[in-house]
Order: structure tokens, then sequence, then C-alpha cells
């Protein structure tokens, strides 16, 4: 199947990346939002990364201006389902819950080309719970992106009971043709890196929470004791406090067990609204975005 079109549901965190990269891989991309302003503010973070990738220069990995240019011209918002009737290929990004997700392509299912594929970008969501809210399960995958899409080289592939093997292998294909490294996986919960990562994060709360450490100690450590890139609780906000709250409750109603169950302290964050970078508060304050404060929870 040759895909030239793609459609994008959700312009936030992991769409507006996907998005972006759909965009500089030369596909036409049209992105789907419940309102303009999530557009607007989708948008923002695309320039924005688009700009950063220009400063580095293509020598160090980054694009020409020229390539910025070409890729917002390739982009396109709406907040009309109907745009998106003639994509090769939707990607979905919306927030992580099994019912709103059903509910969306249920509708997709109706407005999309009978021969597109849908492909779900969910963390840990079963992905035959979602294929089964369609008429086109053999037409379905999981294409899960690792955040910053932009940055992370990672797009694990995943294949449920009922994909076609032409399926895959274009959802294969396609992750290559967008510059990324495809890992061939199966629909269990977490996939591959969320099934060891997600255990990992909600260890680091649950340590926090027995007095090992402080916010900042832990993930320093982290940093200088494995060579991670951020700390835990760096990436917690990073992701989404409100992301990774609703992966806990998917991986725990699957496995029952301690070690995927959401720590006291995350619940007691996303219920006040604390998400992370995404509200300019989580573990860390971030009203000087260059300085973080370590929050003190203990
Ligand atoms: N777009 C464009 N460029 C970006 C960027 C973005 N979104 N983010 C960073 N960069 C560029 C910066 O401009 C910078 O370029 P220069 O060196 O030219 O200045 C370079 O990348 C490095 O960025 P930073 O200096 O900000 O910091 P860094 O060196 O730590 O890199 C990072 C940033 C790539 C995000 C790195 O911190 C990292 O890899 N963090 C871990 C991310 C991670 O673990 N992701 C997976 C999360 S789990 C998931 O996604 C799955 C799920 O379902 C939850
Ligand atoms: P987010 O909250 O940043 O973005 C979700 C977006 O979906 C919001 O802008 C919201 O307006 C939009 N949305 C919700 N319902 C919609 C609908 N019916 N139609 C159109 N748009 C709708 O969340 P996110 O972090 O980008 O996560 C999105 C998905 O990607 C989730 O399934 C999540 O598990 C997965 N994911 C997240 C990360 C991460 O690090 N945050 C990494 C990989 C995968």
């Amino acid at each position: 199947m040759n895909i030239k079109k793609v459609g994008v549901l959700g312009c936030g965190l992991m769409g507006s990346g996907i998005a972006q990269v759909a965009a500089t891989a030369g596909f036409e991309t049209v992105v789907l939002e419940q309102e303009q302003r999530f557009l607007d503010k989708g948008f923002a973070g695309i320039d924005k990364s688009l700009s950063r990738l220009v400063e580095r220069g293509v020598e160090k990995g980054g694009i020409t201006a020229e390539q910025k240019a070409a890729t917002l011209a390739r982009l396109k918002g709406t907040t009309s389902m109907k745009d998106l009737a003639d994509c090769d290929i939707v990607i979905e990004a919306i927030i992580e819950n099994a019912v709103e997700k059903r509910k969306t392509y249920a509708q997709l299912d109706m407005i999309v080309k009978k021969d597109a594929i849908f492909a779900t970008n969910t963390s840990s969501i079963c992905v035959a719970e979602l294929m089964t809210a369609t008429d086109r399960p053999e037409r379905f995958v999981g294409l899960h992106f690792f955040n910053p899409v932009p940055m992370m080289k990672l797009v694990e592939v995943v294949r449920t009971i009922a994909t076609a093997p032409d399926v895959f292998d274009t959802a294969v294909a396609f992750g290559e043709k967008l510059g990324k490294v495809p890992v061939r996986t199966v629909d269990k919960p977490g996939f591959i890196v969320n099934r060891l990562l997600v255990p990992y994060l909600l260890d680091a709360i649950r340590a926090y929470e027995e007095g090992v450490g402080s916010i900042a100690d832990i993930d320093e450590s982290m940093k200088l004791g494995c060579g991670y890139p951020m700390g835990p609780f760096t990436l917690l906000d990073f992701v989404g406090l409100d992301t990774t709250y609703y992966i806990t409750h998917v991986m725990y109603d699957e496995f029952k067990e301690r070690r995927f169950a959401a720590p006291p302290l995350l619940k007691r964050l996303v219920l006040a609204g604390w998400y992370g970078r995404k509200t300019g508060k989580g573990f860390y304050d971030y009203t000087d975005p260059k300085n973080p404060v370590p929050g003190k929870f203990v």
C-alpha cells in the first residue's frame, strides 16, 4: 500500500511531534484537534521544535530553514474529522483513555476511506480493544512513538491478533520513511519499552515516598550513576503525570501486580492538576522553565 497522505488525531505532546515528523519526511499531513486553541498550541510547539532543529544545523542532525518552510507547507490543522477522509493512514494520539479512543475510532471508521490504516500511539492500552471499535481490525496496528518524537529514533510497531501481514509490513516501512527505527512487537501491555520503563518510574516515586532521597538527588543519581539523559522525576514531568497515571491503571488492570499500581503521591499530584511540564508544575515547579525547582512532598 502506498502511503501519501497522513492524518494525525490529537495535536498535543505526541500528536504535534508525530505530525511534524510526518510532514518533515515529505508526507501531506492533516492534524485533527477538538478545538482551534489546541491546534494553535500544538503548532506553536512544532514551530519551536523546527526552529531548534534549524539552529542545530544539518551537520548535527538538524534541518535547513528551507526544510522547515517545506514542512510547515505540508502541515494542515483542522477541527473537522471529514478532512481525514482521504488519508492513507491515520495515527491517533489522543488522551490515554480507552472509552474516548473507542468512541473516536467508531466515528473515524465511518468517515475515513475503507482501505486506510489506523495506527494508535497508545502507551499501554490493548490495541485489540481499540480495533474492535472499527470494521477494519485487519487494517489496525499500534505505532508507538517516543517523546520528544522529533528526537527519539524508536517506533514500536504493534501487531494484533488480527493485523494483516501486508498492513503490518506497510506500517514498518512507513516508520522507516519517517526516519525512525521500527521495532516489531505484539499486543501485550506496555509493548517493550513501557513494560520495562513504567515499573522503573513508579518505583522511583515509591523510593522517594520511602525516603531514600530527595527528588533532585534521585534524578541526579540516575543521571550520573546510569548515564540517563533525564532522571525519573524529570522524565515523569516530561511524559505527563496525567498520561502516566492513565497508563498505570491500564497496566495494573492487566497484570494485577503492585509494581504497576499508581503510588499514592502520583494520584495526589494528578488530582491536584499538577501534570508536570504541560501544566507548569509536577514533581518540579517550572515557573522558571530554565531552572525547575524540585517539590518536597514527604
Ligand atoms: N525538537 C527539536 N530539537 C530538540 C527537541 C525537540 N523537541 N528537544 C531537544 N532538542 C534538541 C535541542 O535543541 C538540543 O540541540 P542543541 O544540542 O543543538 O542545543 C538537543 O536536542 C539536546 O537538547 P537539550 O539540550 O534540551 O537536552 P538533552 O541533551 O537532554 O536532549 C532529550 C533532550 C533528547 C529530550 C533528552 O533529554 C532525552 O533523550 N531524554 C529522555 C527522553 C525519553 O526517555 N523519552 C521516552 C519517554 S517514554 C515515552 O515516550 C513512551 C510513553 O508511552 C510514555
Ligand atoms: P496530550 O494530553 O498532550 O495530548 C492529547 C491531545 O488529544 C490533546 O491535545 C486533546 O485535545 C486531544 N484530544 C483528546 N480527545 C480528542 C478527540 N476526540 N479528537 C481529537 N483530539 C482529541 O497527551 P499525549 O502525551 O500527547 O498522549 C497522547 C497519546 O500518546 C496517549 O495515548 C499517550 O499514552 C500516548 N503517548 C504519550 C507519550 C508521552 O510521553 N506523553 C509517549 C508515547 C505515547
